[in-house]
Formats: C-alpha cells, structure tokens, sequence
C-alpha cells in the first residue's frame, strides 16, 4: 500500500480521533509564552503546561500534527541536514498525548495497532527499545503486543555519571517534563548500512526510529533533579516524513512525494540535473524551514532565533550558488512551497509575498559577500597546514563576510577538513555576550513564579469586588503573612484586575484588607493564577477578606487605547496591505506601540488615510461586541489570530462593526465612540521589516494636539503670523535670510579690501624689501587668502605675513612674491611662526598657511618677523 503525505497525515489524525483524541492544530513554530525553548521542537511543547499540571483542558487526549524546527538549542540536526537520509531541520511530528489519562499499557497497543493494522506494516520489520530499568514497557512489548524479545533492546544511560542521558529517556530542554521513553524501529532491508539501536552501527540509515513513545514522568529542575507529574501522562512523536518513506517503499526521506517536487522544483529553477545532488536536498530541507520559521514570524537577524533563520538561509544560498545558480533564487521556491504545504498553514499562504520579500533581501545581502568570503577561504585553505581551519579564519570570515561557522564547517567538510571550534568560539566570546545580554534564552522554566491557585477573571463585568486571599508572596516564594511596610503580592481567588496580557499593561489600584491597604502596582499571571504585586500598610495574612478595587481611570484610558489598537491593525492592513501582521503591541493608559510586519516605511499619505480610517469608525460608534466561541467558529468568523499565541478550544472574539474581528482577551470600551479621537504620533522602523507606529486617544490625543497648536502659536507670534500665514511667513523670513547672508559675504569683502588699503600704509622696508605684517584681528580667516591675493597685487613685490586671533585660535598666513621665493620662502616663514602660536604649518614657497591654539602668543610672533627678516633679505 502505497500513501501520499498528506493521506498519511490524515489517517494518523483520524486514527486518535477514533481513539477519543481531541484533533488539535500544529502550534506556531516560535513557541507561546516560553522563554526556555528556541523553536518549537515537538508536538507536546504546546501541551508543556498540561503535562506540569498549571494548565487544564477539557479533554484529556490529544493528537496533533506538529510542524517542529530542530536547528539550535536542545535538539539540533542543522549539521546532519542533506548528508543521512533521515535529517531535517524542519519536519512534522505526528503525535498523541494523554494528560494523566492513559499510560504505558495504551501508548504502545495504539502504536502497534496504528502501524501494523492501519498502515499495515509488516511486524518482522519492527523492532523496538525501551529504557533500560524500564521492565513493565519491556512486558507490554512482549506479552501483550507479542514482539520477540531478541527484538526488544533496553537501552541504558550514555555512562553511569550521565543519569538519565540516553537515547531512551526524553526531555524537551535542560529543564521542564521528561521521562523514560521506548522507540519504535523500522527496518529498511539489508541493502541499506547500519546496525540495530545501540550497536556500533547504529548511527547508518537501514534501522530508522520512526516513533517515539514517552511515558512523561518528572519535571526536571536545573540542578537535576526529578520531580514527579502530577500525573503519569503520555506524548509520542513519529516523523511523518519518515514512516511517509516507508509508505512510499523508498529510502530515504528526500525521495517522499512532498521532497521530490520540491527537489525537482529546485534543480529546474537552478538548472542543474543531477537530481541526486546533496545540495538539492540541503536547498530544499532549508526552504521549508525558512518559509515556516518566517511565516511564523521569525525575521532574521543577528541574535537568538532570527540568528538560526539567517544561518539556515545563509547554508541554503550557498549549496545553491554551488549547484552554480546565478542570482537570487531561494526565494523563488517559496512559490511550491506555498502550492505543497499551503493546506497546513493558512500564514503560509496569506505570507507568501512577504516571506518571498525577506529572503530576497537576505538572499541579496549575503550575495555581496559570498564570493569574496569564498575566495578568502580557499585561499586560506589553499595554504593550510594540517586539517583544522584555524579559529580565527572562520571568525574572520563570520565577522567581514557573515559566513555563520557552521557554513565554513561545511565548506571545510566536503574538503575533509576540520574547524577549530574552540578557537572560533574564544573569538567569539565578545560578542555572543553581547547577544545573550538581549536574549532570555535558557531561562529556567522552574525559576518562574508558580502558584497553585486558579483566579476567576472578574474583570470584564466589574471594576470591584470582594474576594479572599488564597496566597501571598514576597521573594518569589509563598509566605503566610506580609508585615507593615512590605513589597510582596497577593494572590485572590478572584479578581477584578486585568493581568497584562496582550500587550495589555496589568491593572493598577488597591485592595483594602480591613484596616491593612495594598496598593497595587502591577498585575500579572502566573499559571492560572493572578498575581498583584506591590507593597502593603497593615498587616495582612492568608485567607483574609478583601476589597479589590482597580484604578477606574486607567482602566479606562487603557481600554481605549487596546480596543483603538484593533482598529488601527484593521486600518493598516486596508491602507498598506494584507501583508500587515502584528508582530507586537503595547497598551499603556497614556499611549498605545503597535509593530508590525512591513517592509519600508509608511508614507505619510498613508499615515493620513489609517488616521482617517479609524476616526472615521470611532465615529461611527459600533457597540464593542465580545463573544466567547469555539476557535474553528471564530477562525472562520475571519478573526484576526496572533502569531506565537496559544489559544485555548474556547476564545474570545472582540468584534467592532465589520471593520474589526480579533481573537483577544483584552479589556475594551463600550462603543468605538469612547476612543474620542485617534493620533499617529510617529511610524518608524525597528527591526529589518518590523515597522512601529506609536499613537495616542482620548485625552493624550486632545493634549497632543493642544501641544501642536500651542507650538504652531508660539512660532506664529515669533514671525509675527498665523496659522494660514505661518508657512509663507516662515518662508519669507528665510528668504530674506539667505539674501541677507549674500549681502554681509559682499560687505565683507569690501570691508576687507578697505582694510587691506589701510594696510598699504603699514609696509617697511628691510634690507630693500616690501614687508607687511599686520594684525587683523576680527577680520573672517576665509578671507585671508583673498586679502592676501590682493595685497601681493598692491605690492607687486614683497613679502606678507597677516595673523587672526580667535576663541583660543590663530590663524597665520605668508605670502611671498614670485621674484623673492629664492631668498625667503613662505613655508619657511609660516613653520617659524606657528610653533610660537602653539601650532603646526606649511606650504608653498609663495603661500602658507597655519594655525595655532594660542592666540595670546601672536604679537609676539609677529614681531618676530623683523628680526627674521633682518637676517635672511
Ligand atoms: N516528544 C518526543 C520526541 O520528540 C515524542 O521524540
């Protein structure tokens, strides 16, 4: 039996479903909320706080196909990526999950029954391992499942001080839910190289793992130890390109439907013909991930995951410009890609251009350098002693021509070179500190504040309420009791406060316990709890009655500027396009920050037009709808969906007219009408195709422009105008300033030549010789060398030395006549001159120019030309 991927796909979903799972969607391939994880990595990250037990759902099986990125952090096949036949940097990951439902026992019957019943797998091609210790998977695989023991291989720790390092005990980063874990093998037949799971051979292409079922345990904290789950919980994961090969009787991975077009696609575009070539599979492993990672939201950059995306596109281009393609091409894949994995992620599609437009530009920024960078480093290899490319080449090249290391490693290896990573990694070392300081990566999820409570959100209906304290907190851990004076917070089992989500900034206000008040100064979440941070007068102790009353005004303004901010994301796609995706937001009471994908500036017209758009539908005054629907209802309502966000089965949609329709948990105004009155304050750029607008409403709105007036009158009164004659006013006075400017330059050039008349009168003769030193104090130094044209004119012949002190300056010039050059030489002079005036000079022997930093030192100087003089005429 043969299946296309997609059938495969399906019959996988369609399987759990029959089995009571609930059919989810892949998440986004940046992960939600979750600082630990680079990209996501597999199907149970979106599940991570269900299997820690923050988190309920109201199913407790699940199945997703899981689009996955393993190309930095934990798990990371960049390096493998074109040279096994089982490599990806981008893949789907069928899975199904239970959370505290079943354990082992199922896990392994619906994976067996999956594979030899559904897809009819023969069982002799199976083979499985389990954890070493783990005998009751061990049992399951033998007695109930009937798989021969010599096909069953317990697989133990990598070495005894390694502990739960293993291929058979899987967790998803240094810290966070793991467990023990048994794979399922298939055997590609004899003809392939390779050995079973855990023998020399193992790392060869005829034994693939295609499954691999975790029986989730523990939650690892960072000094490594294990906590146990709350409950025994199950995720599985099996690559669909893989048991797609075997479906396919093929090999190899790159040889499945979906690669071979993409392949072929590639080698036409490219105009190569060797459909074999390794580069071919590089290119087009590399563009799914880059069409995924950039339609996820991910831009490239130069730290943390834009990094990676850069890094992949950067490999991508170069095997193409191996395969000898001329000009940008990876981007014009994005095209199939788009017509063959387009029905599994609508931002695929609707991103198209946009995707195709980032990678060009990353395409044509890298094509710059890459010929030079390639030359550079054959040359380097060309004298290279021994077979380690030392570590500063390739930070040479990673730093003038963007060459990541792993690319020159790449370059090296198909020269059966090596890189000195140690050595690179030491030059480095500036700058990766530099790159983690911005980045939060390998944060410890066990760090972060949990808190065993579920808040009920009453703040939709309700600015105040009674309540009860559940806990309190002050230094990161519970505590009993806050005293008199003490910063901490405050959990209650239900709230009126907003915690900041959405961009929205948390709620403000005071919870009154008794005599005791808590001023709040900040909201957030913790798991399904709600946190209120700040500090309390009184005393104040778990389970005490309260009174949680928000800061009404602010509230207030900042629901205007939330629910502006949906209008203005509706106004901006309309005016500037479709290719327009929030990529960031914050709502503060005073202002609003909007970011967006976008890839030049928005003009001003447009500016005007968004502006105009959305005061046009705040006067239209819709009544501010929210709904809590189903997800699919609310995806086919159109709703606006934000990348990385994770949504529960349950959302709420705000809705304002027809112009707007977000998924959005936020708070907002009663009518559109509320928002008063809306004004872009500025639109820059922040990030390579991020675009921010920043803006304000109601009363800010109003203040702003008082300010703009009151700035506009203040002008108007300097120039003596108003607001319709400012500008031609304005325009009048510069007019009259440049000419103005025209006429001093001419004046001063008469006042000079007056002077320099003036100053005829004051030439000696040495020794038979003109002489003319003069002081010219307060006279331009741009005239001087005009002044001293003329002068040499006047004199016809003679010799010049004319000084202007300044703030702190002189500035000297010489001038010698063409019949005096053989006796005295201006340079001469001009040098003589100078270092009495704290200077340096020179020149021609006609003309010479100096200057000085001490213009108290100049008489001086000049009357030592006399004597000088004396002695040389
Ligand atoms: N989460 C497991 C894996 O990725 C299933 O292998």
């Amino acid at each position: 039996m043969t299946m296309s991927t997609a059938e495969i796909r399906n019959a996988f979903l369609d399987y759990f479903a029959s089995k009571g799972h609930n059919k989810g969607t892949s998440s986004s391939l940046v992960p939600a909320n979750d600082p630990t994880l680079l990209f996501t990595n597999a199907g149970m990250n979106q599940f991570k706080d269900v299997f820690l037990g923050a988190e309920q759902r109201s199913y407790t099986r699940a199945t997703t196909s899981q689009r996955c990125v393993r190309a930095g952090g934990k798990h990371n096949d960049l390096d493998n990526v074109g040279y096994t036949a089982r490599h990806h940097t981008f893949f789907e990951m069928l899975g199904n999950f239970s959370f505290g439902d079943y354990f082992k026992e199922d896990a392994i019957l619906f994976a067996w029954e999956f594979l030899t019943k559904e897809l009819k797998l023969p069982k002799e091609k199976l083979l499985v391992t389990v954890y070493e210790s783990d005998d009751e998977a061990f049992s399951f695989w033998a007695d109930k499942v009937g798989v021969p023991v010599d096909k069953i291989i317990r697989i133990g720790d990598k070495s005894p001080e390694k502990k739960f390092e293993s291929d058979n005990f899987w967790s998803m980063g240094d810290t966070g839910p793991c467990g023990p874990c048994s794979e399922i093998f298939y055997d590609h037949g004899e003809d392939i190289w390779g050995g079973v799971p855990g023998s020399p051979e193992e790392d060869g292409d005829r034994f693939i793992e295609i499954w691999n079922l975790v029986f989730m345990q523990f939650n690892r904290q960072a000094d490594g130890t294990m906590l146990e789950l709350p409950k025994p919980s199950v995720d599985t994961g099996m690559g669909l390109e893989r048991i797609s090969a075997i479906m396919q009787n093929v090999h190899s991975n790159y040889e499945i439907d979906i690669f071979q077009s993409l392949i072929k696609h590639v080698a036409e575009l490219i105009g190569t013909t060797d459909l074999e070539n390794k580069s071919l599979r590089v290119i087009a492993d590399h563009i799914r991930a880059c069409s995924f990672l950039i339609s996820d939201g991910v831009m490239p950059s130069n730290e943390g995951r834009g990094y990676v995306l850069r890094r992949i596109i950067r490999r991508a281009v170069r095997h193409g410009n191996k395969l000898g393609a001329k000009g940008p091409f990876f981007n014009k894949l994005v095209a199939k890609m788009v017509e063959l994995m387009g029905d599994i992620s609508e931002d695929l599609v609707k991103q198209q251009a946009i995707v195709e437009k980032i990678l060009l530009i990353e395409e044509e920024q890298f094509g710059k350098t890459l010929e030079r960078g390639l030359n550079i480093l054959d040359n380097e290899l060309s004298q290279l002693d021994g077979k380690v490319v030392p570590g500063d080449v390739v930070f040479k090249l990673y730093d003038t021509y963007g060459f990541p290391s792993d690319l020159t490693a790449d370059i090296a290896r198909e020269r059966e070179l090596t890189i000195d990573e140690d050595g690179f990694k030491a030059a480095m070392e500036e700058q990766r500190n530099r790159a983690r300081q911005g980045s939060n990566f390998g944060t410890d999820y066990n760090d972060m504040l949990k808190i065993d409570a579920d808040t009920e959100f009453l703040g939709y209906q309700t600015l105040t309420s009674d309540a009860q304290i559940v806990a309190l907190i002050r230094d990161n851990a519970e505590v009993e009791i806050l005293n008199d004076g003490q910063e901490g917070a405050i959990v209650l089992n239900k709230t009126p406060f907003y915690a900041e989500a959405g961009g929205q900034s948390g709620d403000q206000g005071v919870i009154k316990i008794g005599d005791a008040v808590f001023i709040v100064t900040d909201t957030k979440k913790a798991g399904n709890a709600v946190v209120h941070f700040g500090s309390v007068s009184g005393v104040i102790e778990v389970n005490n009655q309260v009174i949680a009353d928000v800061d009404v005004s602010r509230r207030k303004a900042i629901g205007l500027n939330h629910s502006v901010t949906h209008l203005a994301h509706a106004a901006l796609r309309k005016v500037v396009g479709e290719n327009v995706q929030q990529k960031g937001s914050l709502v503060l009471p005073e202002r609003l920050r909007f970011d967006f994908s976008h890839f030049e500036g928005v003009t001003a017209a447009q500016l005007l037009e968004v502006e105009r758009l959305v005061n046009a539908q705040i006067r239209a005054n819709h009544e501010v709808v929210t709904e809590v629907m189903d997800i699919d209802a609310a995806r086919e309502a159109g709703a606006m969906a934000l990348f990385g966000e994770k949504y529960d089965d349950e959302v709420r949609v705000v809705r304002m007219g027809d112009f707007s329709i977000e998924l959005c948990g936020g708070t907002h105004v009663k009518r559109t009408g509320d928002i008063g009155f809306f004004k872009i304050l500025s639109e820059s750029g922040i990030a390579a195709g991020v675009r921010r607008v920043e803006a304000v409403t109601g009363d800010s709105a109003l203040a702003y422009v008082h300010d703009l007036v009151a700035k506009m009158q203040e002008t108007a009164g300097l120039v003596k105008a108003d607001q319709n004659t400012l500008a031609a006013k304005v325009g009048q006075v510069l007019d009259r300033n440049r000419s103005l400017e025209k006429e001093v330059e001419k004046l001063n050039v008469q006042v000079a030549s007056a002077a320099n008349a003036n100053l005829i009168d004051q030439v000696q003769v040495i020794n038979g010789v003109k002489v003319l030193v003069a002081n010219l104090k307060g006279a331009d130094p741009k005239s001087l060398r005009s002044s001293m044209d003329e002068l040499k004119n006047k004199l016809q012949s003679g010799i010049i030395v004319l000084g202007i002190p300044g703030e702190g300056k002189v500035n000297l010039i010489t001038g010698v006549t063409k019949d005096l050059i053989g006796k005295v030489k201006a340079g001469e002079l001009v040098s003589f001159l100078a270092v009495q005036v704290g200077g340096k000079g020179g020149g021609r022997p006609d003309m010479a120019q100096a200057g000085g930093s001490n213009p108290e030192a100049l008489a001086g100087a000049l009357e030592s030309v006399t004597p000088w003089l004396t002695e040389k005429l």
